[in-house]
């Protein structure tokens, strides 16, 4: 293209980042009949923003048109949850967060003799529920009780089942291990990419597909990681969220939110801040 030449126009359709909502709302209705995924709980927003991604993507301009297409190439739908739920996540990631876990809340953990019980909630391809793996198996070797390794039952779920397959092989890119320090992708992976997590870091660890606002929570768990979910979802889904995580805690567990979150509503009166700062919260004793 010459110098002189005038850029491309921009495509001719606008997005549909507002109006049209019957036919999204029509969408929606779709979505969640034909893969059981409910949009109602997601800012609306986001949602518009996301679902024109893949309306770009396949050149279609109105939201009827985009159904029209879900039926025509169903294939487009694993396309448009992928989207939709954001399963980006990396090993260590926010590494400040994992080394307050090893100081303030592992030692408190491991303090009684039963099962140890972590859900990592929203666990997208498995990096988080293996890193907490990796860290107690690290920080009980460092202790001298890796004796104890046996007492860790780490679960993760999400909604998503593209993610929990991956999960399952625990396969990684290298962009996964991007906040992975040196020594531990050594110890803990096998030469990749892709890097393969040893056996030892994931016996102990399951994943199953749980929707985590119309599914069954999760029962007596010790620390519950939810981290970079629930800023996707509307304020009072929020909340009923935080209520469940309270009653998914056995007394005086964890909760781990990410950085951009954080509790609302009367859910800051029911826990307790351990860390403020890395989102560390605990339901008191
Ligand atoms: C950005 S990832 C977060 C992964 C990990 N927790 C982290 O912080 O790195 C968000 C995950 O939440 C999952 N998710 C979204 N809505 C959900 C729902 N209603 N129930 C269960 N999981 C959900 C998505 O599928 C996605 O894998």
């Amino acid at each position: 293209m010459s110098p002189l030449t005038p850029p491309p126009p921009f495509p001719s359709f606008s997005f549909p980042l507002e109006g049209d909502d019957e036919e999204l709302e029509k969408l929606k209705r779709k979505i969640e009949a034909d893969r059981g995924f409910n949009c109602q709980f997601y800012k609306e927003k986001c949602l518009r923003r996301r679902i024109a991604v893949r309306m770009r993507a396949r050149g279609q301009r109105t939201f009827a048109e985009y159904g029209q297409l879900l039926d025509r190439d169903p294939a487009e739908y694993d396309h448009l949850l992928d989207t939709l739920t954001i399963n980006v996540t990396k090993f260590f990631r926010n590494l400040e967060t994992w080394n307050a876990l090893e100081q303030q809340v592992l030692p408190t953990l491991f303090e009684g003799k039963g099962p140890v019980k972590v859900w990592s909630a929203g666990s997208a391809s498995g990096e988080e529920a293996y890193t907490a793996s990796i860290l107690m198996r690290e920080w009980l070797e460092k202790e001298r009780r890796l004796h104890d390794a046996g007492r860790i039952q780490i679960t993760g779920t999400d909604i998503d089942r593209r993610s929990l397959e991956a999960a399952r092989k625990a396969e990684y890119p290298e962009l996964s291990m991007a906040e992975t320090p040196g020594p531990v992708l050594q110890r803990w992976f096998s030469p990749g990419p892709p890097f393969t997590l040893r056996p030892e870091a994931r016996q102990g660890v399951s994943f199953e597909r749980r929707d985590l606002i119309s599914g069954e929570p999760l029962q007596g768990q010790n620390l519950i990681f939810c981290r970079n979910v629930v800023i996707y979802f509307d304020r009072d889904i929020q909340e009923r969220l935080f209520k469940r995580f309270y009653d998914a805690l056995a007394p005086g567990g964890f909760l781990v939110m990410g950085k951009v979150e954080t509790l609302i509503g009367e859910a800051r009166l029911l826990f307790r801040p351990v860390n403020n700062r890395e989102r560390i919260f605990r339901r008191p004793l």
